[in-house]
């Protein structure tokens, strides 16, 4: 995992959304991952200041959200449907036929699940995938105690979750959601935090256990993550100073080879 912990919200959202743009720069039909939460809101206001500012292209970009609260009319304010479209797909040149979230009202739920993995197969598969986590450490819907090697699929969420993003427990009880092993395909995954309600969750993620108490540790056995966060995400992580000190000898670190030369040419 790269660890990457930053002064405020802003460096925040402003790294996590470099790392899209290059993204859709270098392949234009790329597939994102995306997800919603307070997180990302910031993400996409740099994403579409970009579009705007250089005309980055949508056009030809695939998206796919981890996820949807079962029930829910997609026209309902607090769908993900809708959120989607408020905070990012209205603004940009995106097509509609590129965009892909789980139907809140499907016939057959299960059919839903399987047809969402297989689509995400066809247009072939997620190149990078924007993740938040949640107090108790979900990523997606992916509660504690989710199998770490689950697909999509119908998930409860606790109390916790309701309360965090409906302000009580009233609101739906259940969404589908990309399970990790969903997830882990993914090439490159990127998780943002801020503020310290996600300390805890960040310091179990990073220098915990991999456990399905806390389903986002899976992500230590992928290759390419990189964890974006302030100092407040990052109160507790045991060893802040020493992902600090990689992040700031990040060219060395990437390529020692050129150390190695140089000391070379010195003797
Ligand atoms: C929801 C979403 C998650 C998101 C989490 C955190 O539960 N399903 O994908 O990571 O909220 O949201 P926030 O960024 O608002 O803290």
């Amino acid at each position: 995992m790269e660890i990457i912990i930053l002064e405020n919200e802003k460096a925040v959202y402003t790294e996590a959304s470099a790392r899209i743009v290059d993204w859709i720069q270098k392949k234009p039909d790329v597939m994102i991952g995306l997800a919603t939460g307070n997180t990302m809101i910031g993400i996409y206001e740099n994403l579409i200041a970009e579009y705007r500012r250089s005309q980055l292209d949508f056009s030809s970009v695939k998206t796919v959200n981890l996820d949807e609260y079962l029930g829910l009319d997609p026209a309902d304010p607090s769908s993900f449907h809708s959120y989607m479209h408020r905070y990012l797909f209205k603004h940009v040149n995106m097509d509609p036929n590129n965009i892909l979230i789980p139907d809140p009202l499907p016939e057959d739920v299960e059919e839903e699940c399987d047809a969402y993995e297989q689509t995400i197969k066809e247009k072939g598969g997620i190149d990078v995938q924007l993740l938040g986590i949640g107090r108790d450490g979900h990523i997606g819907f992916n509660e504690p105690s989710s199998s770490l090697s689950a697909r999509t699929r119908v998930k409860t969420l606790t109390d916790e979750t309701l309360k965090d993003n409906f302000g009580s427990n009233k609101g739906p009880r259940f969404a589908i959601t990309m399970g990790i092993g969903t997830i882990m395909e993914a090439k490159e995954i990127v998780l943002v935090a801020v503020g310290e309600e996600k300390a805890k969750a960040i310091s179990s993620m990073v220098e915990g256990p991999v456990t399905a108490s806390c389903p986002a540790s899976a992500l230590q056995l992928h290759p390419r993550v990189k964890v974006v966060c302030d100092n407040a995400a990052a109160r507790d992580l045991e060893r802040a100073e020493y992902y600090k000190w990689i992040w700031e000898h990040k060219k060395e670190v990437e390529k020692p080879h050129l150390l190695f030369r140089k000391k070379e040419k010195e003797t």
